[in-house]
């Protein structure tokens, strides 16, 4: 083989993981292409939290069925591999690899095993003796850079398939890290974002014993960094001293995305999510007393089997209490092996629809509202790129707002450059604006 192609579902963890198999790919001599028609190899990195997530990539692989007998391989990669394991060739019986996120470099010789004929392969093994090796990873952006921090999740929400698919915690040790992050610097990447399924509950395993507000301090020191952003947080871990941490360093990002899920302690207790709504309220009060103007994010989850119009409701008053900068928000989807899956009083889908369609209204306003409050500041953003059709710069600030802007046609811009913009316009879900400098 010595060509592949590789699509992309889910989450940052799933992105920055395609990074490290392109890598590991590209270092055995095979070269990424930018079709499944042209490749050797057809690759997808899955999603499972939802169940519309999953169906995605049997779809894709009913596309290109026909292929498979003309010596095309398919490989499923990700957290649809980890759960459906080897039932994945029942479903697909074209599909000749199957290899979850903790088997990643394996790949290397499951690929030799295809070479030498073997039909069926698999990786899926959840041992926590993986390495956070990264040498081989082929970043997509060239000025910002994942860095994963902490594997897995020890935490068992009711509706959650992570513990399932990416196995438990497991913390890389804060001199690799670090390493990393200098490497990345010295290298010209001026933005790092720090992943983890639960980021919080880093926990150095080296002798430094670091938690997450120490790591964080340090990878905000690291000279040459401007942004320095992190995700996911669980509130249960969420701890002041991260709070102190932002306040006390600028390079660290004035934003936080803290997913509540529900607005009611029933609901809360019912999802196992280990706080209440005043638990959280207090987090959140710690992050409005900062002088940083942190913006605050969240994931919702309407129609969780039992949730009442009362519940749904002081979901809907979280939100006002709140005002959330942006959030997530999904209808709840059953998901195999978890602990929700056999709990009685499910809601149907068109209600959790009608949910969903008011919680998103309701926000959309308060975005507006909070997006118009910024209108004759001046931000710094960070160019991502720019719109052809708008003739302008798109920029993202450091509460990870997006700020499309116009610039002098003299002014020699590039993505990854930093500057400054006056906010003139405000919609609910970005800002426009001019440069000043
Ligand atoms: N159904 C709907 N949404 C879910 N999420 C996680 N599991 C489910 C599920 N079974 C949402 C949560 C989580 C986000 C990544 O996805 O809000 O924070
Ligand atoms: Fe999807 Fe969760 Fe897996 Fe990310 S960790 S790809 S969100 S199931």
């Amino acid at each position: 083989m010595k060509t592949f192609y590789i699509e992309t579902f889910g989450c940052q963890m799933n992105a920055h993981d395609s990074e490290k198999v392109i890598g590991t790919l590209v270092g055995q001599g095979l070269s990424q292409v930018e079709t499944p028609e042209h490749a050797e190899l057809v690759l997808y990195n899955t999603c499972s939290i939802r169940d519309k997530a999953e169906q995605k990539v049997f779809h894709r692989l009913q596309q290109f069925k026909r292929e498979a007998g003309k010596g095309k391989v398919f490989g499923v990669l990700g957290c649809v591999a980890q759960q459906e394991g080897e039932r994945i060739f029942d479903r697909a019986p074209h599909v000749s690899l199957v290899c979850g996120s903790a088997s990643y470099t394996k790949l290397p010789e499951l690929l030799v095993q295809i070479g030498s004929g073997s039909k069926r392969v698999t990786g899926l093994s959840l041992d926590t003796e993986e390495t956070f090796e990264t040498s081989f990873t082929r970043r997509d952006n060239p000025h910002r850079a994942y860095i994963t921090i902490i594997e897995g999740c020890d935490k068992s929400c009711a509706y959650c398939v992570v513990p399932f698919t990416r196995g438990p915690e497991r913390s890389r040790t804060s001199d690799s890290i670090l390493r990393e992050a200098r490497e990345l610097a010295d290298m010209g990447y001026s933005e790092i974002q720090l992943l983890g399924q639960n980021v919080n509950s880093y926990q150095d395993p080296s002798p430094a014993g670091w938690d997450f507000a120490r790591l964080l301090r340090e990878v905000g020191a690291v000279s040459g960094l401007r942004r320095v952003r992190f995700t996911t947080s669980h509130p249960r871990d969420f701890v002041k001293d991260i709070i102190d941490a932002i306040d006390e360093n600028p390079v660290l990002c004035n934003h936080v995305h803290l997913p509540v899920q529900a607005g009611s302690d029933k609901v809360l207790t019912g999802m196992q999510r280990l706080y209440t709504r005043d638990d959280y309220m207090r987090r959140i009060e710690w992050m409005k007393n900062s002088p940083r103007n942190i913006s605050i994010t969240t994931d919702i989850i309407v129609g969780f089997p039992g949730e009442t119009e009362q519940d749904f409701e002081a979901t809907l008053r979280l939100l006002d209490d709140v005002e959330y900068d942006s959030l997530f928000s999904f209808k709840y989807s059953p998901r195999p092996n978890t602990a929700a899956l056999g709990l009685a009083d499910a809601l149907d889908e068109v209600e959790k629809g009608r949910r969903l369609s008011i919680l998103q209204e309701k926000q959309r306003g308060i975005q507006l509202r909070k997006n118009s409050e910024l209108i004759g500041n001046v931000e710094e953003v960070m160019i991502e790129g720019f719109n052809k059709a708008t003739l302008q710069w798109i920029g993202r600030t450091s509460q990870n707002r997006t700020l499309n802007f116009v610039a002098p046609e003299t002014a020699p811009l590039q993505t990854g450059q930093y500057h400054q913009v006056l906010v003139t316009r405000a919609g609910p879900n970005s800002l426009v604006g001019e440069m000043v400098h």
